[in-house]
């Protein structure tokens, strides 16, 4: 197990490239897999989430490529994977899983998909579910935790209103849709990122959208499905929701000034930018540019002093993966951070609220745990010491905490570092070259 030091810093200062948008790599992964040629997927995330994803596609009879951060894809064709003796493994990737499964529901063949101990702890109802009313034939364990048993068979189009606010969900039942007799519809309760949507336009399906409501027609239905995805050459974006990290450090310290290159800017994941700039933050978007329906630009951010405030409701799906960076920074703001409505936090990669106020406290901060969120007082509670932060595997803790441990008194030990690589191979690397002390 690693054990990452993080030292107190006085500024953030330089520029940072960041690894490809993991959610966008998933998408062109398996959609690249499906298509009929050969893909290069440039700037593709170094996750390793998204290669777990490359190997179940590779496992699923796509030829893959890796040369540094460019991944060559020679697909299948749409109806061209071929089944895999063995299971299939999602690793730790709620992504990999959730999205393939309806992939997988609308095969010739039967598929098992498994994953780590944290993916089997998580739910797969949510998706079994819808995925089961447009036919699927899906076992679960207590019907609903992985390992999945996936029976291929013929799908049904089916109108979905989702009972919640996920991409993942919303996802999986988009792409089983492609093999699905005439046209989905998924209508969903609050808006959630649309990188399936974007991406499925781009490798040449068929899909409608209007506002809350996404439409896919099945590849084999008459003169509206397109027949076939065809192979394409993408850029992938840098992640914003590891742009985040970097921000957060810059904004603690009032010298900093720091450029972050090619980040993937779509409307659908910025919330985090105007949350920010509603509590006070200084980021500038200097140039903006449009790449295969996704916005990109660089992000130049010096240090400001923030408000803090409540995060809830419809904003909660689209901040989902930025409150842990959001509550770890509470101790530094004027008002605290209280999170609301959010108890999907409680089945991420961690419990993220509990481990949230686990190390948060281990810090010295000023926290309360609800079932579904936490207050952290801000800035008057008292300032925050380094601790040992037991980050419970999870990437997004790690990360969060390393970028708090910049600005405590001491220094923060992460235990199990390595987790940071989920998502983020290079990040302690990353942070320790804009780190001033
Ligand atoms: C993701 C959607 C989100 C997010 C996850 C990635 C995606 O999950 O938390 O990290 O790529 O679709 P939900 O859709 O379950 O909220």
């Amino acid at each position: 197990m690693k054990k990452e030091t993080i030292l107190p810093a006085k500024a953030i200062t330089g520029g940072v490239e960041l690894p490809g948008d993991k959610s966008i790599s998933h998408r062109y992964a398996m959609l690249a897999g499906l298509a009929e040629g050969t893909s290069e997927l440039r700037h593709f995330s170094a996750a390793v989430d998204c290669h777990s994803t490359l190997a179940c596609m590779k496992a699923l009879g796509a030829e893959v490529k890796i040369e540094k951060d460019s991944v060559k894809v020679i697909g299948r064709g749409a109806r061209g994977l071929k089944s895999s003796w063995r299971a299939l493994d999602a690793g730790n990737s709620g992504t990999t899983m959730r999205l393939l499964a309806g992939i997988l529901a609308g095969q010739k063949f039967n598929t098992r998909l498994t994953g780590d101990d944290s993916l089997q702890k998580r739910p797969m109802k949510r998706i079994v579910g819808p995925l089961r009313e447009m036919g699927a034939d899906i076992r679960a364990r207590e019907d609903n935790f992985a390992p999945l048993e996936i029976h291929g068979t013929a799908l049904k189009a089916i109108d979905y209103k989702m009972p919640m606010a996920s991409a993942q969900v919303k996802s999986a039942v988009l792409l089983a849709g492609l093999f699905a007799d005439g046209m989905t519809t998924v209508t969903e309760p609050a808006r959630t990122r649309d990188h399936t949507e974007l991406a499925l336009e781009e490798f040449g399906a068929n899909v409608e959208k209007h506002g809350k409501t996404t439409r896919v027609h099945g590849l084999s239905s008459g003169s509206n499905g397109a027949g076939k995805l065809v192979a394409k050459s993408l850029d992938v974006p840098g992640d914003l929701s590891s742009a985040v990290f970097f921000i957060s450090a810059a904004c603690l310290f009032p010298e900093s000034s720091l450029l972050i290159h090619n980040v993937g800017l779509n409307p659908t994941r910025t919330a985090i930018l105007d949350l920010f700039l509603s509590m006070g933050a200084a980021i500038q978007t200097p140039t903006l540019r449009s790449a295969h329906g996704e916005l990109v630009g660089d992000l130049a951010v010096k240090g400001a002093a923030l408000k803090g405030g409540v995060i809830e409701g419809e904003r909660i799906a689209l901040l989902i993966d930025e409150l842990p960076m959001l509550a770890a920074l509470g101790p530094y703001t004027e008002n605290g951070i209280e999170i609301r409505d959010a108890k999907e936090l409680r089945v991420k990669e961690s419990d993220r609220i509990a481990a949230l106020v686990e190390n948060l406290k281990r810090m010295g901060a000023t926290v309360e745990e609800r079932p579904d969120g936490l207050r952290v007082e801000g800035r008057k509670a008292g300032k925050l010491h380094g601790a040992e932060i037991d980050p419970h595997g999870d990437h997004r803790i790690a990360m969060a905490f390393a970028v708090a441990g910049l600005a405590a008194e001491g220094a923060t030990v992460i235990r199990g570092a390595e987790c940071a690589g989920v998502s983020y191979p290079t990040f302690f690397e990353d942070l320790a070259r804009v780190a001033e002390r």
